[in-house]
């Protein structure tokens, strides 16, 4: 058995900041399923928002004016009281992380490079080039480092410990010796990223299974409006690697194949920086009409980045030129790009508040994992990573609290238990004869793809849900080609695709009883919001059969009374 005060599961930008604020006070420790700076973080291109007035353009912008845009762009879901703390934090954060030595772009004044996003009233996306995700991450790694945080690299976690609604720890895997071991902490924080790979076509990396979700969902923590999914308006065809909307956000144009920017037909103010989940839906009706080009890969529309320039491609957006050179064989300086939307990012997650709380003592969640929410329906571009870096920081702030209040003591018995379960588990997986894992991974992303995508309805939603039912049923008849414990992905790939399966079930049924249409979930069934019966959030508990139990909750409305979301 391991110990810890306090341990952080996650080496992304919440978990890092998270272990950072923590570890001059307690002990803590990091467990992470990859090398801190090989979390997806890294991959986050764009921006963070914070409403710092550096664009000659967004000199009348405001923690306000931020909050307005993510309540509108949330289709009245979003917590309001969230979204005020983390729109008044953003500009803090911003300055401390330059401050920690982040690499930003830089305005020729030497202030923060702010540039326009989807769904924003003034340019406030602070960015270091198509990298921000990269530069942020390094740099928080680099403090942790400095710091001494204690960081477990490739440890790969089981499962969580909830009994008598606390927290005791986790089952974790060294996964060079194979060896799983209980880690015993009074306080236990997941920073532990989306689901992504729940869809075949997704921008997120394979390491984004949304096993923190599923494991804090088996343990008893209820998920939150697990329905609503991000398709991000434009992915590379192929590899579905993201093409930031930073493109857009410096000028980039979306065109059929009548040589139309038909975005001036759906939103003739935003255009093309529309909020994500309105460019989305756009991109796809353009497809499904028939408007779309043809490609071995797949259908799709052109980002057209052309007319920028090459000094302001290779200035603002390299990275976005590299990967369309390695990946597909396009340099955008000369040709367009073939896009298509895929899945981007998940608004839902584990249910916790403004504090990072759950409702199981000792436990908390932060960032994409979890849901405060201050995303609600649909999340703006550039709202992630700042998610991410102030939700981690006031995590810190509300455990150190916590922790101050009660000594909360973790059952080492109850650990144990669960140690042995996940054995249990381990050698059926590693019994010869069963399914396959990867079988099922492939089908429950096409039918996530195909019945819970974009546009929904109930007949398919009933299909997905039927399917991944299937799924599960199959799924305890899987087996593993090796049983060698140690550095055995096709074991750890079968322990996940069990909270794969969860995610996508709290997903589908979620989306199947939402008879309404609001931000991502749109259903072509009942088109309309309907505020009078759905301006709530859905929670999603495990029930006694695993299956979810669904129920209901208020949205926190502070200022901003809901209205209709015209752009
Ligand atoms: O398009 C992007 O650069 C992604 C940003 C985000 O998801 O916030």
């Amino acid at each position: 058995m391991l110990y810890h005060d306090i341990l952080v599961v996650g080496g992304g930008l919440t978990g890092l900041r998270a272990a950072v604020g923590l570890c001059d006070h307690y002990n803590v420790g990091l467990v992470s399923k990859v090398y801190p700076v090989r979390s997806h973080s890294i991959a986050a291109q764009g921006g963070i928002n914070a409403a710092l007035t550096n664009n000659p353009e967004s000199k009348d912008d405001s923690w306000e004016k931020h909050t307005f845009d993510t309540i509108k762009g949330s289709d009245y879901l979003g917590d309001q009281n969230a979204i005020e703390i983390m729109c008044k934090e953003a500009i803090k954060i911003v300055y401390e992380m330059e401050h920690w030595g982040c690499p930003f772009s830089r305005f020729p004044d030497g202030t923060i490079a702010q540039r326009p996003f989807g769904g924003a009233g003034y340019p406030r996306t602070c960015y270091s080039a198509d990298l921000t995700g990269h530069s942020l991450l390094n740099t928080l790694y680099e403090r942790a480092v400095a710091k001494g945080v204690k960081i477990y690299p490739e440890w790969f976690v089981a499962a969580l410990c909830v009994e008598d609604g606390q927290c005791h720890g986790i089952i974790a895997q060294d996964t060079h010796t194979g060896a799983y071991v209980p880690v015993s902490a009074k306080c236990t924080f997941f920073g532990t990223g989306g689901y992504g790979r729940v869809y075949q076509h997704s921008t997120n990396a394979l390491i984004n299974t949304g096993s923190g979700i599923g494991m804090a969902y088996k343990a008893g923590v209820p998920l939150k409006d697990m329905e609503f999914v991000q398709f991000h308006p434009t992915s590379l065809i192929g590899t579905n690697i993201l093409m930031t909307e930073g493109c857009r956000g410096e000028g980039g144009y979306l065109i059929n194949n009548k040589g139309e920017r038909f975005m001036k037909n759906y939103v003739p103010h935003f255009m093309e920086l529309a909020p994500r989940d309105i460019v989305s839906r756009s991109i796809q009706t353009e497809i499904n009409e028939g408007r779309g080009f043809e490609h071995p890969l797949g259908k799709y529309i052109q980002l057209d980045l052309r007319h920028l320039g090459k000094e302001k491609i290779l200035d603002r957006l390299p990275g976005i030129r590299h990967i369309c050179i390695d990946f597909i064989g396009i340099d955008p300086i000369l040709e367009p790009i073939p896009i298509m939307p895929s899945q981007h990012y998940s608004m839902g997650g584990i249910d916790v508040n403004e504090r990072a709380a759950s409702e199981a003592k000792g436990f908390y969640a932060g960032g994409e994992c979890s849901c405060v929410s201050v995303h609600g329906a649909n999340r703006l571009g550039g709202n992630s990573l700042l998610e991410t870096i102030v939700f981690g920081k006031l995590a810190a702030k509300a455990i150190l609290e916590d922790l101050e209040k009660q000594d909360l003591k973790p059952n080492e018995k109850a650990l144990l238990a669960l140690k042995d379960s996940v054995m249990k588990k381990i050698h059926r997986l590693t019994q010869p004869g069963g399914e396959r894992p990867y079988t099922i991974t492939t089908e429950l992303g096409e039918v996530m793809n195909d019945k819970v995508g974009i546009f929904r309805t109930k007949s398919e939603l009933a299909e997905a849900l039927e399917k991944v039912i299937e799924l599960k049923d199959r799924y305890k008849n899987v087996s593993v080609s090796s049983a060698v414990l140690h550095m055995n992905y096709e074991l750890q790939s079968a322990i996940e695709l069990e909270f794969m399966l969860d995610c996508a079930h709290a997903i589908t049924l979620g989306a199947l009883l939402r008879e309404e249409s609001r931000g991502a979930h749109y259903r072509l069934d009942f088109a309309k919001r309907d505020d009078e019966s759905w301006l709530k959030h859905t929670i999603a508990r495990i029930g006694p059969d695993g299956d979810p139990v669904i129920s209901y909750k208020d949205v926190v409305i502070t200022r901003y009374q809901p209205m209709e979301r015209k752009y």
